[in-house]
């Protein structure tokens, strides 16, 4: 992975010329309100529910105790797989789950996760031994029991092209072939839909250390050979895509990679195509991750956010690129690694990259979801790192407590945004400074579902200050608006198994009249809001 490095001077430019905007803008309203202009009628690119999709390496307690019980646990399981999480992931209609890694991925091997379980080690995470109880049928078993689409990243690093398309017969064949039997066999009769492939992870590194035109003659052999057998995916346009390793950060190094791709792309023949370039980018001031999880103050807090709005200038410089070799935005750029990455909780295996999860990275989160929703034409999938228990998750747990997360919130509030269509938001609300960090006071977006209703999220980034927005609404007549805000007392507050509402979403309702919307947000607060024709 890179860390990624906020450049200030650029940014105090764009808020120096936000501020001459405002000030040309600002005097028909009331002092210290906001305007918000929104008009559903000019609608842009659908914000795919895939954006939303989640990612659930075999990582210190990702898997094992995070989704894993087995059987015989005295914790409430169906097959396994905790009741708690399952109910708690179904609300946020997860679309698309990744696995089994991440850089366990390129040390996975398919077989030692179905019928007789071999015990093997999982060195790139604590060194501790992997029971492979938790394989291709559990996964798949979970992933029926939360309603989500398998992501299902292949081994390039240590594997071959012939183990990966075996996998995908195992998981995919209809017909009576060997595998699919011995499938059978092993619970499942009928194939498996596999919807997204994921060709290698970060071969520029833990993937194999692979150069960009070393890594694309892999791709093509794994793209051509790989097949998916379900016949339910045979007529669907939606058929597996293929997603192939992207740039990992910024820099010429990265550039570089998704220039060999994209041009191959342009060219390719009819033996290999792929449907995504994946990129990974974490929020992470300092490498090793040194920021504390929890236990910080404002300064963390400006920085680390200042850090994650970097993740735009990434997305276009790469989309750029794309642009130049694919103009029709055939392959989408899948952002399947981000988040917030820290220094590890004092106590926890530093394998395990457990942290914390507080109001700021319920913030980060909506910043990093707005972004790609504005980017929607080119990105079309991404994953949080990660789903339990590691890094940025949406769920804790410890045995048979579990908590759900600020970034929870944040993506169960946005789940309206799933497959709905972006409508372009105007809003300069000025400058939050902290320190030497200067950010946009507040930031939004606007999406039309397809009941018509439109959807507004607006994050205040300001830690002190609330915002007064008054938003005029063009394209449909609001009658009525409410929804949910986030907040709570302290930047770094966060949910803990003995008090776990401490970051909870609550009730908020707007004054409407004529065209406008009328409320206050309250400092350093999400907040989704369904504007009702
Ligand atoms: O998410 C943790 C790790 O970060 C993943 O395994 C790897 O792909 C990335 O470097």
């Amino acid at each position: 992975m890179a860390p990624t490095l906020a450049s200030r001077p650029r940014l105090l430019v764009l808020l120096g010329l936000a501020l001459i905007g405002l000030s040309r803008t600002a005097p028909a309203m009331a002092a210290d309100t906001v305007a918000l202009s929104v008009d559903a009628s000019r609608t842009g690119a659908k914000i795919d529910r895939n954006i939303f999709g989640q990612f659930a390496e075999h990582l210190g307690h990702g898997v094992y105790g995070g989704i894993w019980v087995g059987p015989e646990s005295t914790i409430p399981n169906t097959r396994g797989i905790r009741n708690d999480v399952v109910a708690a992931l179904k609300a946020l209609k997860v679309p698309n789950v990744r696995w089994p890694g991440g850089c366990f991925a390129d040390e996975y091997h398919w077989r030692k996760g179905v019928g007789r379980r071999a015990v093997t080690l999982n060195p790139n995470w604590g060194g501790v031994t992997e029971p492979n109880s938790f394989g291709t049928h559990e996964f798949m078993d979970f992933l029926g029991q939360i309603g989500s689409e398998a992501y299902v990243s292949i081994n390039v690093g240590s594997g071959t092209p012939q183990e990966a398309a075996e996998w995908l017969e195992y998981m995919t064949a209809a017909q009576p072939t060997t595998l699919a039997q011995e499938r059978a066999a092993n619970g499942h009769a009928a194939p498996w839909p596999v919807a997204y492939l994921g060709i290698g992870n970060e071969s520029w590194d833990c993937g194999g250390n692979m150069t960009p035109d070393y890594y694309l003659s892999q791709l093509k052999r794994y793209s051509r050979f790989v097949r998916n057998f379900d016949p339910g995916q045979q007529q669907d346009p939606r058929r597996m895509l293929k997603i192939a390793v992207g740039p990992g950060g910024d820099g010429p190094r990265w550039t570089e990679w998704t220039e060999t791709i994209m041009k191959a792309w342009q060219s390719h023949s009819w033996s290999w195509d792929i449907d995504g370039l994946s990129m990974h980018n974490y929020t992470v001031v300092k490498w090793p991750p040194a920021y504390k999880s929890v236990g910080f103050g404002e300064t963390e807090y400006g920085e680390i956010l200042e850090a994650t709005l970097e993740m735009d200038r990434l997305i276009a410089t790469h989309s750029a690129i794309m642009d130049r070799y694919d103009p029709q935005k055939r392959v989408a750029l899948v952002v399947d690694e981000w988040g917030a990455w820290y220094a590890p909780l004092p106590g926890s295996n530093p394998g395990f990259l457990v942290q914390q999860n507080s109001l700021r990275d319920a913030i980060l989160a909506a910043l990093n979801l707005n972004t790609f929703a504005r980017h929607a034409d080119r990105v079309r999938m991404a994953n949080i790192a990660q789903m339990i228990n590691v890094l940025q998750a949406m769920i804790l747990t410890d045995e048979g407590r579990m908590v759900l997360t600020p970034t929870y919130h944040v993506f169960r509030m946005y789940v309206p945004f799933q497959d709905a269509t972006f409508v372009p938001v105007t809003l300069d609300a000025g400058t939050y400074a902290h320190g030497d960090v200067r950010l946009p006071r507040a930031d939004a977006i606007a999406a039309k579902d397809k009941a018509g209703r439109l959807w507004l999220a607006v994050t205040n980034l300001d830690a002190n200050r609330p915002v007064s927005i008054e938003a005029s609404v063009a394209g449909i007549a609001p009658k009525s608006a409410a929804g949910e805000t986030l907040t709570a007392p302290r930047v770094d507050s966060v949910n803990t198994f003995e008090a776990p509402d401490t970051v909870a979403p609550k009730p908020i309702s707007a004054k409407v009249h004529g065209g406008t919307v009328a409320l206050t947000l309250e400092p350093k607060s999400v907040t989704v809001l369904s504007v009702e024709p």
